[in-house]
This record gives structure tokens, C-alpha cells and sequence, in this order.
């Protein structure tokens, strides 16, 4: 839930872990620090810059500093053990040994009573310290930093992701992990380790990804991998395909504001592998999964958090309805900690724009250990729940860098789309006529998309007006539900305000007694078949003084009616309805959020990558 950097190399190492922090400063932004080597040539020794806040806090500790060694770490922290503070920000540094880390150690308590019986001292209230503290006592033994590392990553229970340095060995860094990501980005005549290729890309676009248990050993420029026990692994450099454009700004204020605007290419791309133009059907070719498995299936489970998770409720409507396959949602916290089942001929597919999100993950690998086939939905290529699912289907959305997800939720419905036509048509659930008027609608949908989008001003206006509410309740029905649960969560997220979103079937049984003229109702209301009764809701919410704003299918005169705000919609098929629907409640969001002065792109207390629990 950090970001972290390690740098070798001939360029001036304070800028680019600066510049690889900034990258990854999404992953976590209360602290932020360096260690990098300083002094003459045979006498370096590692000089630390640590500061609490975001990363212009350190930028400007640093603006003076120079340093004379090639070799660095930085890190970017969001806290888990240890209040954001300058001693508990990253690098930890324990007699010459420096290290950052990315995780949470979890038998910390253990080694810390441990290390305090043998007379330690600690500056800090981190687990990551403890981890200096036994590197430390290690090299002093092996006189080798790789040796160290091997020598304590038995000692060593919980989610790590960390790159050591140590001054007697100016020229190596030692990487290693065990959940989190690391990948390596190999330059000219430098190296680069990183929690992401964010951090890498405007270096290099030859990388090489650490699995778990694997420690990387950089020496000069070259990167050699081995595994616990000293024995050398052959691995692929992969290259990236991300230009470093992609993760700059271009003109807009905040990435999230560009990353909305991004969404009619984003869905676009995640489309054009699986659609056959000539022939208007749906192709899954390279997912890694056969028709004959697609056939036999007979239950999908989909696990995720958060705006995954909401993508996999939108999911549900559209596979059973197309494919006619019974399909359960889960949220992976709870159906890991549970006792689910898993009857024979099961699908889980998972959904994860990082990738790396730790319940997640955790909750695909039980899946895969109870004997399910599973596909995963991800955006980062490589990552560990696109590694180890047995089939794959990426987002497509490029780089998504604002904390709040956007542009990946919108590809991963477009992607949930095609799926269920395939599923549908595979399993002779779906007509041929049914399956061309589909892709025909999503071949449309990104120039309905730009449309629905240049009306962002227009949706900025209406947003003003949230800020007059105790609260929201966003509300939907059929495949509209998951989207009024995102405009909850968008607007909890960014604006800070207290919104939920419902079933609006459910507002008879609980929520009515909510409504008066301080809570708004954001009813998503597109024409489909669940229009007549989303109608009703709303009469029955004015009849009880509700204020309501309306999110409708073209020049809806009823809806208008019944709401004091009403924002259009074009006329679009029911399975594209909820991709169209997201883009006004993501703008509204954004748009109070940012006239409330909010850090929009890095919201309080949350993190983009969640790598613990
Ligand atoms: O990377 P993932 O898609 O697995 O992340 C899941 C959630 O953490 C993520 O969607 C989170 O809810 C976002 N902040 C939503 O905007």
C-alpha cells in the first residue's frame, strides 16, 4: 500500500526516485522519504531525508541536498503500523543497512520482543524498522547483503514488499517480496526497482517482474533473481507498451478529471481485441480458457472490492440475463473469510483493476485451492492476479492514476458485456441477430460516450447543488443498482459526504424514513424495463418532500416531472445504459469534490493499490 523505488545507475539518483515517487505517490501519500549514498569515493555512508506528508514536503527538504553516490531508495508511505509521522516514514535505517517497505510484517510483535531482549533500540513505531534492525545484525555475519537477506527471510511472516541497501556494498541493491509488487526496469547502465512501471516508464520499457519468494540482486547494472536458498532463476524481461505521456496530465487539472474524459477510448480498447468487425460477433481468443470449459459451466462466483466489485454486480445482470448462468457476487473480504462453496464446473472469475488488491488475490487462490477454473478481469498486465488466474481478459484502460477508479470500471463492464454474449453464444443461450445488435451497440457506445461527456460543464452546475445536502442516496434498479452504489462510493470518496446507494425497490422497506428536503435521492433511471417502477419510487419519495435529481433516457417530460434536476441521457441499448449512466455520477463527484478544495486525484486516508488486508 506504499510505493517504492530503488535506483543504480549514472543519472543523479535523487531525481529519479523523486520522479518514480511522484509516480506512485497514489499508492500511498502521509509520509514520504530517501536514503541515498553520499560522501567520497571508499568512505560513502547513506544519507536520509524523510518528511511527513505528501511528497512536496520532501521535494522541498530536498531542493538544496546533493548526494554524491549512484545508488538510492525512496518511499511513499500509507500508514499501517505507526502514525504518519517524519520517524515513521520510510527509509529505515539500522547501522549502515537502509531499507523500504511496502506491507505489513505481521509476527512483528514476536521480533520485536526479540530483538528488545538482545538489547535493540528502536527510533520508530514500524514493523518496517524491525526488518533494518535484523539486516543489520545479519551483514555483520555474512558481510554480504544478498547473504543477509537470505539468512532472515525465514524469519519474516506477513505481506512485504522491500528493497535494502547497505553502505558497504555501494553498488547493490536487494530486493524481495512476498505479495506486493516489484518489478525492475533494466536502462542504460541503470537499474530501476519499483512498486509499479509507472515509476520506471519514462526510463526504460524493459522490466522484469519479482514473484513471490524471489530476491532480486542488483550489483552495477545487472539484475540477477534467486530464490530463497541461493539458486539463480532465468526470467523474462517483458516489454512495457505504455508511453510515459500516458501518465502526465495533458491540460486537465487532476488525472481523475482526464481519466473520465479518457473513458470512450478506454472502453474502446477494451473491446476492440474481442470484437470481429466483419462478422459482428464476440471473440474470446487468447483468454486461456477453451469454449469446451466455457461450455460446462454451470455457476460463476465474482469476486472483488470496492468498484470492481460494483463492476461484478452489473456483472450478474447481464450474464444471467444473456448467458443464463446463475451468478453470485461476492466481496472478496468476506468470501475469503467464510466457508464458501464451490459445487463442481464452477467459473470465479475475479476482478482487480491493480491487480495486486490482497483480498483479491487471496480470495483467487482459495478459489483455484477448492478446484474452481477462474478468469480474471485486471488492468495491470503481469500482475499477480493476472499471473495466477488460468484465464485472463485485461480492462485495456491504460495507466488509471487518480486514487478514485474510473475509466477501469467503465472497461470492465464493457468487458463484462462481450463476456456474457460469448458465454451466451457458446452455450446457444444468445440468437445470432440478438449477438449483432449487441456488439452493433457497443461499437456505438464510445461516440455516445463523447457526447454524454461534452456535457461536463453542465454537470459540473448540477453538482453545486449536492453541496446543499446532509446527504445522497443514489438509487437504481435492475443493472442501474451498481451504478447507484458507484455514485455513492464516488461521492463518499471524493467529496467526503455521506451517500449510500440502493436497490430502489428497497426504499419502502428502510430508507423513506430518511428523506426530508436536506437528503437528496439520485435516482439513475434510464428508459428500460424497470422505467414505470423506478417512476413510482420517485413519486412516492416527492410526496414525502424529497428533493430529486434524475439521471433519464433523451427528453424524458415525465422523469422531468417528478425531479427538480434532471440530466439526459442518449437513447441506448439496456446493457450500455449503465456505462453511459457512470459518467454523470463520476462528474458530480469530482466536480464538488473539487469546488470543495479536496485533493481529488489523492482523497484522505485511502490508497489506490490495497496490497494488506
Ligand atoms: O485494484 P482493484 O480494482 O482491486 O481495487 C479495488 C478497490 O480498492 C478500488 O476499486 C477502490 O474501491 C477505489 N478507490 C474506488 O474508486
Amino acid at each position: 500500500m506504499c510505493g517504492i523505488v530503488g535506483y543504480f545507475g549514472q543519472k543523479d539518483p535523487k531525481e529519479v526516485i523523486v520522479g518514480g515517487l511522484k509516480r506512485l505517490e497514489y499508492r500511498g501519500y502521509d509520509s514520504a522519504g530517501v536514503a541515498i549514498l553520499d560522501g567520497p569515493m571508499g568512505q560513502q555512508h547513506i544519507k536520509v531525508v524523510r518528511a511527513q506528508g505528501k511528497l512536496a514536503e520532501l521535494s522541498k527538504k530536498l531542493e538544496h541536498e546533493k548526494f554524491t553516490g549512484r545508488l538510492g531508495i525512496g518511499h511513499t508511505r500509507w500508514a499501517t503500523h505507526g502514525v504518519p509521522s517524519e520517524r515513521n516514514a520510510h527509509p529505515h535505517t539500522v547501522e549502515g543497512v537502509s531499507l523500504v517497505h511496502n506491507g505489513i510484517i505481521e509476527n512483528y510483535q514476536d521480533i520485536k520482543r526479540t530483538l528488545a531482549a538482545s538489547g535493540a533500540t528502536f527510533t520508530s513505531d514500524t514493523d518496517s524498522e524491525l526488518v533494518a534492525h535484523l539486516l543489520s545484525r545479519k551483514v555483520k555475519e555474512t558481510g554480504d547483503l544478498l547473504k543477509a537477506v537470505d539468512g532472515i527471510l525465514p524469519l519474516l511472516r506477513g505481506a512485504y514488499a522491500i528493497v535494502a541497501m547497505w553502505e558497504k556494498q555501494p553498488d547493490v541493491l536487494v530486493a524481495f517480496k512476498n505479495g506486493p509488487p516489484l518489478v525492475i526496469g533494466l536502462g542504460e547502465k541503470e537499474v530501476i526497482v519499483a512498486s509499479d512501471v509507472q515509476a520506471i516508464i519514462s526510463h526504460t520499457n524493459k522490466v522484469v517482474y519479482i514473484d513471490d519468494h524471489e530476491i532480486a540482486f542488483v550489483k552495477g547494472a545487472d539484475l540477477k533473481v534467486f530464490t530463497a536458498g541461493g539458486n539463480s532463476i532465468k526470467k523474462e524481461i517483458q516489454t512495457i507498451t505504455w508511453s510515459a505521456d500516458q501518465v502526465e496530465k495533458a491540460g486537465f487539472k487532476h488525472f481523475m478529471h482526464k481519466e473520465i474524459h479518457e473513458q470512450p477510448r478506454a472502453v474502446a480498447n477494451a473491446c476492440a481485441p474481442h470484437i470481429d468487425l466483419a462478422a459482428k460477433v464476440v471473440r474470446l481468443h487468447d483468454v486461456g480458457l477453451t469454449d469446451a470449459q466455457f461450455k460446462k459451466i454451470e455457476r460463476i462466483f465474482i469476486i472483488a472490492c470496492g468498484t470492481s466489485y460494483y463492476a461484478g454486480v452489473a456483472g450478474k445482470y447481464v450474464i444471467e440475463k444473456i448467458a443464463q448462468v446463475p451468478v453470485e457476487t461476492d466481496i472478496a473480504s468476506e468470501f475469503r473469510y467464510r466457508s464458501p462453496v464451490i459445487p463442481p464446473n464452477t467459473l470465479v472469475v475475479t476482478i482487480s483493476q491493480s491487480g495486486e488488491t490482497a483480498d483479491t488475490l487471496a480470495a483467487l487462490r482459495l478459489a483455484k485451492k477448492m478446484g474452481a477454473l477462474t478468469l480474471s478481469i485486471c488492468n495491470v498486465r503481469a500482475s499477480s492476479i493476472d499471473r495466477e488466474a488460468d484465464g485472463r481478459i485485461y480492462m485495456n484502460s491504460g495507466p488509471e492514476i487518480g486514487v478514485a477508479s474510473t475509466k477501469a470500471f467503465v472497461s470492465t463492464l464493457a468487458v463484462l458485456n462481450l463476456f456474457s454474449v460469448y458465454l451466451g453464444s457458446v452455450r446457444g443461450q444468445l440468437a445470432k441477430n440478438e449477438e449483432t445488435n449487441i456488439v452493433e451497440n457497443m461499437l456505438a457506445l464510445p461516440a455516445q460516450m463523447e457526447a454524454v461527456l461534452s456535457y461536463d460543464k453542465f454537470f459540473g452546475e448540477a453538482a453545486m447543488k449536492l453541496k446543499d445536502y446532509r446527504g445522497v442516496l443514489f438509487m437504481g434498479r435492475g443493472v442501474s443498482y451498481p451504478i447507484a452504489l458507484e455514485g455513492a462510493l464516488k461521492l463518499k470518496e471524493l467529496a467526503y459526504m455521506h451517500a449510500e446507494g440502493y436497490a430502489a425497490g428497497e426504499m419502502k422497506h428502510g430508507p423513506l424514513a430518511l428523506i426530508d428536503d436536506r437528503m437528496l435521492i439520485l435516482m439513475v433511471c434510464p428508459s428500460d424495463e424497470h422505467y414505470e417502477k423506478s417512476l413510482s419510487n420517485l413519486e412516492e419519495a416527492r410526496a414525502r418532500g424529497g428533493k430529486i435529481m434524475s439521471i433519464g433516457t433523451g427528453d424524458d417530460a415525465a422523469l422531468k416531472a417528478v425531479s427538480d434536476d434532471y440530466l439526459s441521457l442518449p437513447v441506448a441499448n439496456w446493457m450500455v445504459n449503465p456505462i453511459l449512466a457512470a459518467l454523470p455520477v463520476q462528474l458530480l463527484a469530482y466536480h464538488v469534490a473539487d469546488a470543495m478544495g479536496n485533493d481529488v486525484d489523492q482523497p484522505r486516508n485511502l490508497a489506490k493499490s490495497v496490497t494488506v488486508e
